[in-house]
């Protein structure tokens, strides 16, 4: 294969412009010709490609955020917006495409896969950690990180007024931002989508903290499970400490990238290209016990994202 696309999709995760310097370099490495598509599928459909060189990508390694942009696509999820893409493709010569983005952007990625024969290869990347083939998405580790901060700064100012936090977190359908930031930031409660919870068991366990000395609680909840503001609302008729809502919003998708994601994205990135320029198309990549995969696009997308129950429980224990 000799000449690829790259596009970024769906909401962007700090990690991808490493990814796309990475996809850029192996693939000049190799001899091949890179266009970079602005504004993911809405600009394969309007063809807004262009040629990356090696100087495109200097000095975003450590840039939050998408060099190409990008957008949520719904023209994409029919078959005319999927033809003009097609199309695009074709009138450039593209013969292979790599798409970092998530679950919906491999959607559209196994359809062009899948309807047209067109050879594309996923990246995962999405703050969520949504997608149950890899153990780690791009862009998640740093979001924690960034939620951490935050919470971090919230523990102050909650402990020196005796107060409770809610705190609210990204993720969409998926606990994981919640789980990961709760049980690494220190937090006493979280509120996560897989589970469902109950406001007088909550009560219970911030009194019982509070009888054992503690002066603030933090609760995180799962943008999915609850909202801030909601449940700040519901829990403060029940109990007599104050509490505060917090959205960390948007924040927490900016960012530059931890080095565990610069570590992905250099990976994710090399690996993608090393299969297309073997002609392998029709996958995604990830990370499973340490090692970078490759997988079955059709098969990644229909896997159901399990949650790691053991994990909330360890928060449960250790978080008094
Ligand atoms: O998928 C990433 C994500 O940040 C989700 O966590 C969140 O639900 C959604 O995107 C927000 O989307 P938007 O930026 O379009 O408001």
């Amino acid at each position: 294969m000799k000449r690829i696309g790259l596009l970024t999709s769906g909401g962007d995760a700090p990690g991808m412009n490493a990814a796309i310097r990475a996809v850029v370099r192996t693939a000049l490495y190799y001899g091949m010709d890179v266009f970079g598509i602005e504004r993911g599928y809405a600009g394969l459909i309007e063809d807004t490609m262009y040629k990356m060189e090696m100087r495109s990508v200097s000095n975003i390694v450590q840039l939050g955020g998408t060099r190409l942009r990008t957008a949520r696509c719904l023209e994409m999820l029919n078959p005319e917006g999927q033809k003009k893409a097609v199309k695009t493709l074709e009138k450039h010569g593209i013969e292979g495409l790599v798409v970092i983005g998530g679950d919906g952007s491999f959607r559209g990625a196994k359809c062009l896969t899948e309807d047209y024969g067109i050879p594309t290869i996923g990246i995962p990347g999405t703050i969520d950690n949504d997608l149950e083939y890899t153990d780690y998405t791009l862009g998640f580790d740093t979001a924690v990180n960034t939620c951490l901060e935050v919470i971090n700064k919230l523990r102050d100012t909650m402990t020196s007024h005796e107060r409770i936090s809610v705190v609210e977190v990204m993720g969409r359908h998926c606990g994981d931002i919640a789980l990961y930031a709760g049980i690494t930031s220190g937090a006493e409660i979280i509120v996560v989508p897989e589970i469902s919870y109950d406001m007088n068991d909550i009560v219970t366990r911030i009194n019982r903290s509070r009888e054992n000395g503690k002066h603030s609680n933090i609760v995180v909840v799962a943008e999915g499970a609850a909202s801030a503001d909601e449940f700040a609302k519901e829990l403060q008729e029940l109990t007599p400490y104050s509490v505060r809502a917090t959205n960390i919003g948007h924040i927490q998708r900016g960012g530059s990238p931890s080095m565990a994601d610069r570590m992905l994205a250099a990976q994710f990135g090399n690996k993608a290209v090393r299969l297309l320029k073997d002609g392998i198309g029709n996958r995604v990549v990830g990370i499973h016990n340490n090692s970078i995969i490759d997988m079955d696009i059709i098969e990644a997308v229909s896997m159901k994202k399990r949650f790691n129950y053991e994990l909330y429980e360890t928060l449960q224990m250790i978080s008094m």
